[in-house]
């Protein structure tokens, strides 16, 4: 479908637009700028033209965090490698990885998942390799993941050294400060400890792989361009012996993705000042539920209304559902003479946006509209 006829069409109140030119931009100015390889990560947003993309742009690989995302990537990208980055994984799901989609990466971050794997995985096999996930720290990250996974340093030593031990397998060390993490210090101090546990390691570790969370724009976080904390990143493993030996990875999702796509929300009641809107929280603005600001722009007519002409005042937002959670975190500034009819466009909605949404009470959004780089946004 055309953009302008989905502007102009009564048949649906909502509809997401995908920027296919703006997400190869970034990725590839990320790729560029990264000291490293780039494996993108899938639960970011795992739409079959996203994977295709990120894939022409450049990237090394993909983070897989299921046998599903494993297979939507053999699919959309094949041939493309996959690294199983989910620290808690099925027996069946380690074998099937293996024997069916032949993954080669894995990660742990405690003896038993390592038990797991020494009982489903060849160990004679040298091509596999074990990331250990330790606690990277503490963290600005708005959503700290380190609440969930991380091993202690000295769990991590204990692992990396029954790994060399009991297996073939080569060794690798990984962290994740969270995602959305907002500083670059969570980065360097995690990394500080990643090259003394590889000074203290029994098993020599080959690769170190930091995660994502790299931080994306929305109009309360006005976060610099990546370019500034890849450059950073970069000197932060040039001035490091240790670690300017071992291959550098990382996992972004968030910061690739967030802006190749708008959410279009028609306003189907206004109340005063609260606009009830055509997708809201549950068709994939959960990420403005909570944490961000979504930037936004008014539509009529098939045109984008000017913000700079007339009064501007700010609205309640909510989405269709009866659900009193459906409503967004901020008060958005949008034109006062805006109406039942008129479009809003939710920007920044390319990351957990997507993956996450669902059908809550049978409104759900089934219309995406791939635009040229001119078109909007
Ligand atoms: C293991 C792992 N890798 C990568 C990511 C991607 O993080 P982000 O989208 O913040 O870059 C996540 C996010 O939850 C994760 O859990």
């Amino acid at each position: 479908m055309e953009f302008d006829t989905a502007l102009r069409t009564t048949e649906f109140d909502a509809f997401y637009t995908f920027n296919p030119a703006r997400l190869m931009r970034s990725t590839r100015a990320f790729v560029e700028g990264f000291p490293g390889s780039v494996l993108y990560a899938v639960k970011a947003n795992p739409l079959p033209q996203v994977i295709s993309t990120v894939r022409t742009a450049g990237v090394a690989g993909f983070d897989v965090a299921s046998i599903g995302e494993a297979l939507l990537v053999q699919a959309e990208a094949p041939g493309a490698r996959s690294w199983f980055m989910n620290p808690a994984k099925s027996r069946r799901d380690i074998e099937r990885a293996w024997r069916e989609l032949g993954l080669r990466d894995f990660v742990i971050d405690c003896a038993a998942e390592l038990d797991k794997l020494i009982e489903v995985l060849p160990t004679g096999e040298s091509s596999l390799r074990v990331h250990v996930r330790f606690h990277s720290g503490a963290s600005d990250a708005l959503y700290d993941l380190n609440s969930k996974f991380g091993a202690s340093h000295e769990e991590t030593l204990r692992l990396l050294q029954r790994v060399a031990v009991q297996t073939a397998w080569s060794c690798g060390l990984a962290f994740h400060p969270g995602s959305q993490t907002i500083s670059i210090e969570p980065y360097l101090t995690a990394m500080q400890t990643a090259a003394r546990l590889i000074e203290q390691a029994d098993a020599r570790v080959a690769s170190l792989d930091i995660g994502g969370g790299f931080p994306a724009r929305y109009d309360n976080m006005p976060m610099p361009p990546p370019s500034a904390l890849l450059r950073q990143l970069g000197e932060f493993v040039a001035s490091s012996a240790t670690l300017k030996r071992v291959e550098l990875l990382c996992e972004p999702g968030r910061v690739l993705a967030y802006d190749c796509m708008s959410l279009f929300a028609r306003v189907i009641l206004r109340k005063d000042q609260a606009l009830y809107c055509g997708a809201g929280i549950f068709g994939g603005l959960l990420p403005a539920q909570q944490f961000f600001q979504l930037p936004v722009r008014a539509w009529r007519g098939g045109e984008a209304i000017d913000a700079t002409a007339g009064g501007q005042r700010e609205f309640v937002v909510f989405g269709p559902t009866c659900d009193s959670n459906d409503r967004l975190a901020f008060p958005y500034a949008l034109p006062d003479h805006l109406r039942e009819g008129d479009w809003i466009e939710f920007q920044h909605v390319g990351a957990y946006s997507e993956s996450v949404r669902c059908a809550f009470n049978g409104f759900s959004v089934d219309h995406l509209v791939t635009l040229d780089d001119h078109e909007a946004g």
